[in-house]
């Protein structure tokens, strides 16, 4: 079935309005120009935020499907809307970090930017009320959130998921630093990538200037969003051959 409106309005976030569709299994995202940090207590808009964010994610998307992993994406409906799998989220955000910054450095003490190796990965809890805690396998189990294969399924996953874009970024003279996914069980209880892969989720560094080029410098007051954004479109639309 071809779908070409959303339907009913089911939730809306800070970055993101989720539609039915007429298919129960598909579900229509749009995103908004709004950008948020410190979990939405500093927010504010950018035009065109929406439709760079999610014509980034939606490249990503395409990407990682054509390299054979399993993930939400169906379709791009245009600039600021997808149509994509419905798809029962975990509360769980996993963070893999290539390098060390923002809260690992701060937790840790360490040089911003160091190497980490093996990339480190963690799991975060999603709750704004707690203010996203650090969660492990044996917590995901006991709170009854995740099983410890799905712990084990999300890392593996979130492992080869960064490995593939790393790659793609370092050939598009970009650093990927760190990124932040979501997963979600479809109707047949397999995990499958959902959420979005924008500048918004991951830290990205011109490889050349050694510029932010992600939501850091709306974080820290301290540069262009939309040029950063644009600079990632441009550079990525490039190197996968797009217009
Ligand atoms: O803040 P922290 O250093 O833990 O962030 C690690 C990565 O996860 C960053 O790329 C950040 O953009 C992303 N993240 C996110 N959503 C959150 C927390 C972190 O996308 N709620």
């Amino acid at each position: 079935m071809k779908i070409t409106k959303p339907g009913q309005k089911m939730a809306e976030g800070k970055t993101k309005v989720v539609y039915a569709t007429e298919d129960p299994n598909l579900l229509w995202l749009h995103s908004k120009d709004q950008v948020t940090a410190l979990n939405g207590k500093k927010h504010d808009d950018f035009a065109n935020k929406g439709a760079l964010a999610n014509q980034i994610s939606t490249l990503l998307f395409q990407y990682l499907n054509d390299q054979g992993f399993q993930t939400h994406f169906v379709e791009q409906i245009n600039a600021t809307d997808d149509v994509v799998q419905k798809l029962t989220m975990l509360p769980v955000e996993v963070v893999v970090r290539n390098r060390a910054a923002g809260h690992f450095v701060i937790r840790f003490g360490v040089e911003n930017l160091q190497p980490l190796n093996p990339p480190v990965q963690e799991f975060y809890y999603k709750s704004d009320q707690q203010d996203d805690p650090m969660i492990n396998p044996s917590q995901l189990e006991a709170l009854q959130i995740a099983t410890p294969e799905e712990s084990q399924a999300m890392e593996a996953q979130a492992r080869a998921l960064t490995k593939a874009l790393t790659n793609l970024f370092a050939q598009s003279g970009m650093q990927l630093v760190d990124i932040k996914y979501e997963f979600g069980r479809n109707q047949q209880g397999e995990l499958i990538l959902g959420d979005e892969l924008s500048p918004d989720n991951m830290r990205i560094i011109d490889q050349a200037t050694g510029q932010s080029l992600d939501k850091d410098v709306y974080r820290h007051d301290n540069g262009d969003l939309q040029h950063g954004y644009q600079t990632v479109l441009d550079r990525l639309r490039a190197q996968l051959g797009e217009a």
